[in-house]
């Protein structure tokens, strides 16, 4: 099976910069190599690049960078819907979150062409379900969510072709909501899991649940991976740290049952901000994750009684 990465360096989502950096950092941390040690084939192909842009004006005028953001969105959009049709599963080294308006738009392209139903796993503190009307901060990596369902507001970025219906959507480990965000979340039947309910009920059964009804539909399933998922404490170079986040053993469940499942169809790996890593940590921690996802185990049997073989 083949693996296609695509480097991202995407920052202008927040008014953190960093980001740049963490394309460079993934490989830095070995992760190319370890998804060659687990018997994939992997084509790495660099890291994509924006032109300048001039600005675009916008009603609100706290809002960053919405030229590159634009630019972006459409770029990886674009390379999305491409090199989903090309490779078994292509990953997508952020990079800010903003990136994901890009490639979720080009993946449900991809889907909508090839007949299949788009289902996305959101892992994050964060909804990202603003608008650029509504964000408070005017940082655009708290609105991907938003554009790809189709809400309103998004006018000056690339139309949308496929909107991805909101109930198709697993949000996990959501701790930060903003009001604006809160009362979208209401009206548009996402299904989210906050940290509450993980404490209540961890995160297998709803993780399972969810992974039943991809299977059921012949889902293609999208992970998008928020580094601020995780808890600070494992965690520590992402710009939007919120406090009581996923553990390390949370993490490589979900991401082991994931394999499991068979299911994933792309990856994004974003937010992480290598200028304020330890040590590396929190870009080996990624890199340790995703080769989770990728089939690293334990034991070389499957260890869930409904695991595929
Ligand atoms: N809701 C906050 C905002 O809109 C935080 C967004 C954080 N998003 C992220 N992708 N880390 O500014
Ligand atoms: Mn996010
Ligand atoms: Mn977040
Ligand atoms: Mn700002």
């Amino acid at each position: 099976r083949t693996c296609t990465i695509l480097g991202a360096p995407v920052q202008t989502g927040t008014d953190q910069p960093g980001c740049v950096m963490g394309p460079a950092a993934l490989r830095t941390a070995g992760l190319p190599q370890a998804l060659t040690q687990l018997g994939w084939r992997v084509e790495d192909r660099g890291d994509l690049a924006i032109p300048a842009q001039t600005a675009l004006p916008h009603d609100n005028p706290a809002l960053h960078h919405l030229a590159e953001t634009r630019a972006w969105t459409e770029l990886l959009a674009a390379r999305a819907e491409s090199v989903a049709a090309e490779t078994d599963l292509p990953i997508f080294l952020g990079g800010d979150h903003s990136m994901s308006a890009g490639t979720i738009s080009g993946i449900s392209a991809h889907a909508a062409r090839i007949g299949r139903p788009l289902f996305v796993l959101w892992l994050d503190a964060h909804p990202d379900f603003h608008t650029p009307d509504t964000t408070e901060s005017g940082n655009l990596h708290g609105t991907p969510v938003a554009y790809v369902t189709g809400q309103p507001g998004f006018d000056a970025f690339p139309p949308l072709a496929h909107a991805l219906p909101a109930d198709r959507i697993c949000m996990m480990g959501i701790r930060s909501v903003d009001p604006a965000e809160r009362a979208r979340l209401g009206q548009a039947g996402v299904e989210v899991h906050d940290m509450r309910a993980i404490d209540e009920r961890g995160v297998l059964a709803p993780l399972s649940a969810f992974l039943d009804r991809v299977r059921a539909a012949d889902g293609l399933l999208h992970l998008s991976f928020d580094v601020d998922f995780l808890d600070p404490a494992i965690a520590p170079a992402v710009g939007t740290t919120v406090p009581g986040g996923a553990t390390f053993r949370e993490a490589h469940l979900i991401m082991e049952v994931l394999h499991d499942s068979g299911l994933v169809t792309s990856l994004d790996l974003v937010e992480l901000n290598p200028f304020l890593d330890e040590r590396g940590r929190t870009a080996t921690l990624l890199t340790d994750l995703t080769a989770s996802l990728f089939g690293r185990r334990v034991l070389d049997r499957p260890t869930r009684p409904h695991a595929q073989p």
